[in-house]
């Protein structure tokens, strides 16, 4: 099992793996990145990830240094540099190094950074007995910037800061308009009688692959979907809820502020679902998540 950076094309060992510190991916927090896993040591919609690091870099107005299917390629390379049976890639494009001073300008360089780690799944527990979350309302970095995967996470990091000092998973951000958006790093869905919901892209959401997958397979397991924003009480009253992402791909959730939902246990929607987004990517024959 081996962890490698890849630094503008050029593959490291993690411990000499360095950027400067005038980058102003570590001063501002100004830069964009992805988290992509491999499936049988292929990563997963690779296409999909490249495309959406290029929306957001266009959003905050960061260059691509590289195009896409050179970035594709690079992280191709990574990953069998790293030669894991399966990965975590996290690909972060930053404005790049300049003097300091805020104005985009100084820097005319953008750097790029592929790390890359073998993948580590959570316990099977956690999927067999669902988890609890925690409501958090904040403003968060992502929300000026409409919906990119920009590389401040402040907002979010102390809003699971909050839910750990309740021994909860994740927290559901609440916006300034009321509604649930999302996770920190996750995408939520409510599932009702035979109804999956979601918020829309409108609702200030990060455009999940997980979710737009899920979305694709919900007829599958014999939902119809609705997208619409969600406010607390439709979170309460669900018959189940999940989260969507990358590395959990559905991971039921059982309790919100400390009320169970539904029955309090992962529901069979979830389940059922879960088993057709584990056909989807190709992993149908393994075990399933839950099972220890
Ligand atoms: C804010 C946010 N929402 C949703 C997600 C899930 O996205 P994906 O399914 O593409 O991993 C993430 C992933 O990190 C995220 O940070």
């Amino acid at each position: 099992m081996s962890r490698i950076a890849c630094i503008d094309g050029v593959i490291h060992a993690p411990e000499d793996a360095k950027v400067s510190v005038y980058d102003r991916g570590f001063l501002y927090g100004d830069s964009v990145f992805e988290t992509i896993r491999t499936y049988g040591g292929r990563p997963f919609a690779l296409d999909e990830h490249v495309q959406r690091l290029e929306r957001s870099a266009a959003q905050v107005a960061i260059p691509m240094p590289i195009d896409r299917a050179a970035f594709a390629a690079e992280i191709e390379r990574a990953l069998a540099a790293a030669a894991n049976p399966e990965s975590y890639v996290r690909a972060t494009l930053t404005r790049g190094t300049g003097p300091l001073g805020l104005d985009p300008r100084l820097a005319a360089h953008p750097l790029r950074v592929i790390l890359v780690e073998p993948l580590k799944l959570l316990p099977a527990a956690m999927y067999r007995d669902g988890v609890a979350v925690i409501t958090h309302r904040t403003e968060r970095a992502c929300d000026a910037a409409h919906g990119a995967k920009v590389g401040n996470y402040l907002a979010s990091v102390l809003a699971i800061r909050k839910a750990c000092d309740v021994g909860a998973h994740e927290a559901l951000i609440i916006n300034t308009a009321g509604q649930i958006v999302e996770g920190t790093t996750s995408n939520v869905f409510v599932v009702r009688g035979r109804t999956l919901i979601t918020p829309p892209e409108e609702a200030g959401i990060l455009a999940g692959i997980t979710r737009a997958h899920i979305l694709a397979i919900a007829d599958e397991a014999g939902l119809s979907v609705e997208l619409r924003p969600l406010v607390p009480d439709d979170v309460r009253a669900a018959d189940e809820v999940f989260l969507s992402s990358s590395l959990r791909e559905l991971l039921p959730v059982v309790v919100v502020d400390g009320a169970p939902i539904g029955s309090g246990k992962p529901g069979p929607n979830t389940r059922a679902l879960h088993l057709a987004f584990r056909r989807h990517v190709g992993m149908g024959d393994a075990k399933a998540p839950w099972v220890d």
